[in-house]
Formats: structure tokens, C-alpha cells, sequence
């Protein structure tokens, strides 16, 4: 594929300005500057750098976001800041989206991407892709409430009543909740639905997605195709 094409699809501009980033002699492959805009190149896993950021080809973007509180996961915020002003206007460009939202108090794993299909594989319940929360909770944590969340609360929209995959303490005040569904302020609702109030909400894994290793808060990176592999892949119930 041709170079101009590679960094067309990737968000970089218009092909007017990707072969200008050629000519100003700001790409690298390889740690060498590329100027021929017909110079060709196997996009398969291609890194390169633009302007001296590292990319990594994707012929669909999938980038894991560490959110930070105050920004909105909408595109058209109406307080705060959108999510989408964290990431760089290539990946803007290309039109990436939320997978799901988090709230603008929330913290934590936020995936984003262009391909619509994918947006559909890791929020529909019916995949199962499990997404954990960090509650801080203002009232003390007990037995009753962890089984209660355990086996189903029902929350004012639906009467059919929603349960946590998983639900454990971790102190008095705190507790951690694992959804497969991704239902409008579900962990608030979920809480408020036992007697309790979230103070604090944060999602450490969406599948087997973590932040152990980073990135830091308001940092982005690419997901990986065996990461990426590991998402779309079967869960067991
Ligand atoms: N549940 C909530 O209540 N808020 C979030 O941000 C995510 C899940």
C-alpha cells in the first residue's frame, strides 16, 4: 500500500496534506524519513511515526483511554470537556466512538473505536464481555446488599430485575461489581437500588482489559490485535 494511502487511512488529513507530511519530511518507517508519497510498504502491523508519535496501522481503531473525572463521554458534551479532546485529531478523524459510556465522575477503562460492528460485539449482554467497577460506597458495606446485587435488583426502568456477574467487598466501604450489562448509570442505580449511595466509581477491566500496566490518567493507547482477539473471544457462563 502506498504511504500516502497508509496515513490517508489513518486520520492523518486529506491526501493533499498526508503528502504534505511526506514532503516536510515528517514521517519515519523504520527510523528512516519517507518523502515519496508512491513509496510502498506491507500495512500489516506497520509501525511508523508522524511528527515523532509512534502509530501502529489499524485497519480499524480499537484505543484504550484511562479517563480521568470531568469529561464527557458524548461527542456533543454539555458541561464538560468531551473524552474525544484526550485523544489526537488523527484518531478524531477517523470518526472513534465510546464503546459504552462512563459517567463524567466516573474514572477508569474507556475503549474507543471506528468500527461499529465491534461497538455492538462488546456492549450487547447477549456477548458477555464482563466490565469491573470500584465502588466507593457511602454507607457500610454488608452481606445483605452484596447478595441482594448478587441475585438481582430492579432498577425504575424495566421491571425485569438486573444482577452483577460478580459482587464482593473490599473494606468497609467499598465493593467491587462486575456487569455484563451496560445500562444507563447502572452501577448508581444498582447501589441506590440495596440502600446504598456510590461515592466514588471507577472500571479497572472491561473483558481481559486492565490498567495495571497503564496508561496513566488522561493517557491513550492502541489495543492490540492479540488483545483485541482475547475481547472478541467466547466467555463461558
Ligand atoms: N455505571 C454508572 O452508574 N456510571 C458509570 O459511569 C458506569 C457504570
Amino acid at each position: 500500500m502506498r504511504i500516502d494511502e497508509i496515513l490517508f487511512s489513518q486520520g492523518f488529513g486529506s491526501r493533499r496534506e498526508c503528502a504534505g507530511l511526506l514532503v516536510a519530511r515528517l514521517v519515519r518507517v523504520a527510523c528512516q524519513v519517507v518523502t515519496d508519497p508512491a513509496a510502498e510498504f506491507d500495512p500489516t502491523d506497520l509501525q511508523f511515526e508522524v511528527e515523532g508519535q509512534p502509530w501502529t496501522y489499524q485497519a480499524t481503531s480499537l484505543v484504550l483511554l484511562h479517563k480521568p473525572t470531568g469529561y464527557e463521554c458524548s461527542q456533543k458534551p454539555t458541561t464538560w470537556p468531551s473524552v474525544m479532546l484526550l485523544l489526537p485529531a488523527a484518531l478524531r478523524r477517523r470518526g472513534v466512538q465510546p464503546v459504552g459510556r462512563l459517567d463524567q465522575d466516573t474514572t477508569g477503562l474507556l475503549l474507543l473505536t471506528d468500527d461499529g460492528k465491534l461497538i455492538h460485539r462488546l456492549t450487547s449482554p447477549k456477548h458477555h464481555v464482563p466490565k469491573v467497577y470500584e465502588v466507593g460506597c457511602e454507607r457500610p458495606v454488608d452481606e445483605a446488599q452484596v447478595q441482594q446485587l448478587l441475585h438481582g435488583v430492579v432498577l425504575d426502568d424495566d421491571p425485569k430485575p438486573v444482577l452483577a456477574e460478580g459482587c464482593e467487598a473490599t473494606g468497609e466501604h467499598s465493593l467491587r461489581l462486575t456487569l455484563v450489562q451496560g445500562k444507563y448509570h447502572q452501577v448508581k442505580r444498582m447501589l441506590a437500588a440495596v440502600g446504598n449511595h456510590c461515592n466514588s466509581l471507577h472500571r479497572s477491566a472491561f473483558g481481559a482489559l486492565t490498567l495495571a500496566d497503564g496508561p496513566a490518567p488522561g493517557q491513550w493507547r492502541f489495543v492490540t490485535d492479540a488483545e483485541r482477539a482475547g475481547l472478541m473471544a467466547k466467555t463461558p457462563r
